[in-house]
């Protein structure tokens, strides 16, 4: 495959409350979790069925914290901003901007902004896709849904950290695997991943057929499925090809 990629990230915590004001410990949490999903090194690897194995890839990107602020200073990659907001409107993208409350993004040209906060709505999460504006490009997170326990203190569905790595999935233009709609014909346009009806959630167990994708069925425990975090456990090759192209095209300017 090609070679890593390493991707600059700024993590922006946004808190109203104490509890929301989450640790470096807790965002580094995170920060581990992504590497570890696209380089599939999860723990959780060897759950992929024997029959998807064979699809499962090492994406080759790779996260750090941004060293270096847009000035030029040194940074630690996460700024924590003190807001009067009880929650930030996803539908306004309230958390990007100085003047609604929240904080501006950092050149994206460089960095993979990923704000941190309550999002209205108790949303998990959403992302802009390659060739959004720039000043709302990058990713949100609900702050309870950042990184994994002892850090991530609330129990919950989506407590292992890949609201994360299925955002960042969509940043790096990958669609939901069955394809957004409720049809055979709608399609994430990844010849690897199944064609599959719908979304699926909680945590399935064995095959679940639909649109003729038998024997195997749906590849449920896609990142870019709707099940939960702890049933997920891989990306695939198509949809590792199409992130690294979106890295030497759409985002390239990330690495000069
Ligand atoms: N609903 C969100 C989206 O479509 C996030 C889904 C995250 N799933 C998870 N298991 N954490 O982008
Ligand atoms: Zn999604
Ligand atoms: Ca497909």
């Amino acid at each position: 495959m090609a070679t890593t990629v390493t991707i600059p990230v700024v993590f922006h915590v946004l808190y109203n409350t104490a509890e929301e004001n989450i640790s470096d410990e807790q965002v580094l949490s995170q920060l581990n979790i992504l590497n570890a999903d696209f380089r599939r090194k999860n723990a959780d690897a060897a759950n992929t069925p024997s029959y998807f194995q064979p699809f499962a890839a090492d994406t080759d990107i790779e996260f750090c914290l941004a060293s270096l602020d847009p000035n030029g200073d040194a940074t630690t990659g996460i700024t924590r901003t003190k807001t009067s907001k009880f929650s930030f409107d996803h539908l306004t993208d309230e958390m990007k901007y100085n003047s609604k409350g929240g904080v501006n993004a950092w050149d994206r040209d460089q960095y993979l902004n990923i704000w941190i906060c309550r999002i209205s709505d108790n949303l998990l999460g959403y992302a802009a896709p390659p060739g959004s504006p720039a000043a709302s490009d990058g990713v949100v997170l609900h702050f309870a849904t950042v990184g994994a326990p002892p850090f991530n203190k609330i129990a919950s569905n989506y407590n292992q950290g890949r609201t994360a790595t299925h955002e960042v999935g969509h940043w790096l233009g990958l669609r939901h695997i069955w394809g957004g709609g409720s049809s055979c014909t709608d399609s994430d346009n990844i010849d690897d991943t199944p064609n599959q009806l719908e979304e699926n959630v909680y945590c399935p167990q064995g095959n679940r057929l639909s649109c003729d994708n038998g024997p195997y069925g749906d590849m449920y425990m896609n990142y870019m499925d709707y099940t939960d975090d702890a049933c997920m456990n891989l990306f695939t090759f198509g949809q590792a090809a199409r992130m690294q192209a979106i890295l030497s095209t759409a985002r390239s300017s990330i690495f000069s």
